[in-house]
């Protein structure tokens, strides 16, 4: 009889930008808000934004490189690259794609998956499924969002809330369980309670010209046009997140054995430490086994978990043989939980030529790229002169 294939994670990594900003920057910016006012009713403190010329990709770049680094893994190793994000570099081509020619991992797949904050969740269990089916190997799983640069800031309701940043894991197969059960769900009927409607094919803000059809094609290049704004009704995704986070960490428990007393650790979706705490006391956990890092980076979206797993993992609260929970929600609205037994020993150093190999590998994968791009322009030119492709 075949043995059963399960995927474990093999490797974790996880990027902030260096810009740290206060809750008191809001105040200064004129808003009608306090430190106190967004601190206590969220748990923030600060949250680190990109720099003007950072991309989505730009950070899913470095947590993917640190994955990489623990897992001992080169780029000629992973097979499918999935970027869970829903502010990607742009509509096409995917994040992933980008990603991979950075890297240099010429034997992968690559995708991105936009299941908003819920979308590391997602991607975990796709990657999963892809490993414990055997279609592949090593998967790269990221989580990245930028969602200030959608930010209304003079929206106090929405712009004191988020952050930017990424975190990444590598899934590779084990004979053991490691990544253990999943639920994904979605009700779009309460889609426009978490929304950033233009730009897509609904809402046409950021096209030129007229359609063929004969239709305006949108107002002209608005990327700060209001449509592009993240808006939000905090108060019913506030109650909803408090049912739907405890009850996908439910069902994910009892579909893998595990009741509250095997739970070593649950990491929820950073977003607010009020619906953490309600979903800890539905689900009958201490304070000490949830962990949280919103205080800090705010809600970044797809990589609040990955973020808060790196973290878990750095300030060891995480051992081989734990049992731990993810749980998330976000817009669609979407939800997903995964529950996974700790696995892999967790390195307790980075070794001094780790960082160096990295960058060996970035700018040996840069190189090609480049290379690859002079090669297909040389043969578009001779097959122009050559008569062919016309
Ligand atoms: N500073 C000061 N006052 C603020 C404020 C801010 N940053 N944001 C909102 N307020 C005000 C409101 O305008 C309102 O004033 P009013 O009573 O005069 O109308 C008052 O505070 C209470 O607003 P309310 O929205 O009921 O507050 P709340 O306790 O529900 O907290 C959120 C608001 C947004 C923090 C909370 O609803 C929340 O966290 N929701 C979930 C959001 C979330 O997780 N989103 C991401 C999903 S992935």
């Amino acid at each position: 009889m075949m043995k059963r294939r399960y995927a474990e994670i093999a490797g974790w990594g996880m990027y902030v930008p260096s810009r740290v900003v206060p809750n008191d920057t809001f105040v200064t910016m004129g808003l009608d808000t306090s430190d106190d006012w967004i601190s206590s009713r969220t748990g923030i403190e600060r949250r680190h934004l990109v720099a003007p010329d950072e991309a989505t990709s730009d950070m899913a770049v470095r947590a993917a490189q640190g994955a990489m680094g623990v897992a001992g893994m080169n780029a000629s190793d992973i097979d499918l690259v999935i970027v869970a994000t829903c502010t990607p570099d742009h509509v096409m081509p995917s994040t992933a794609s980008i990603v991979q020619d950075r890297l240099g991992m010429l034997n992968a797949g690559a995708m991105d998956l936009n299941a908003a904050c819920s979308g590391f969740v997602y991607a975990l269990a796709t990657g999963a499924a892809q490993v414990e089916s055997g279609r592949s190997k090593n998967v790269l799983v990221i989580g990245a969002d930028e969602l200030s640069i959608y930010l209304d800031w003079k929206d106090r309701s929405t712009c004191v809330l988020f952050g930017d940043g990424a975190g990444a894991v590598v899934l590779r197969p084990a004979a053991e369980p490691g990544l253990m059960g999943s639920t994904m769900g979605s009700d779009g009927s309460g889609a426009s309670l978490l929304t950033i409607e233009g730009g897509g094919s609904r809402v046409r803000t950021n096209r030129n010209g007229v359609h063929p059809n004969g239709h305006a094609n949108g107002s002209n290049g608005a990327h700060d046009a209001p449509m592009n704004y993240l808006r939000m009704n905090g108060p019913q995704i506030f109650r909803w997140a408090t049912q739907i986070m405890p009850r996908a960490a439910e069902q994910v428990m009892a579909a893998s054995g595990l009741k509250p007393e095997h739970i070593s650790l649950f990491i929820p979706h950073q977003a607010n430490s009020r619906i953490m705490e309600a979903t800890a006391k539905r689900l009958g956990l201490p304070k000490d086994k949830v962990y949280s890092n919103v205080r800090e980076y705010g809600n970044t979206s797809a990589a609040s978990i990955p973020i808060a797993l790196c973290e878990a993992l750095k300030t060891g609260r995480v051992a081989v043989g734990d049992y731990l929970v993810l749980s998330s929600f976000g817009a669609g609205l979407t939800w997903a939980a995964l529950a996974l037994r700790w696995s892999v020993q967790i390195p307790t150093h980075v070794t001094a030529w780790q960082p160096i190999r990295r960058q060996v590998q970035t700018r040996m994968a840069a190189v090609r790229s480049v290379l690859r791009r002079g090669d297909r322009a040389v043969r578009t030119q001779i097959d122009r002169r050559l008569g062919k492709g016309d």
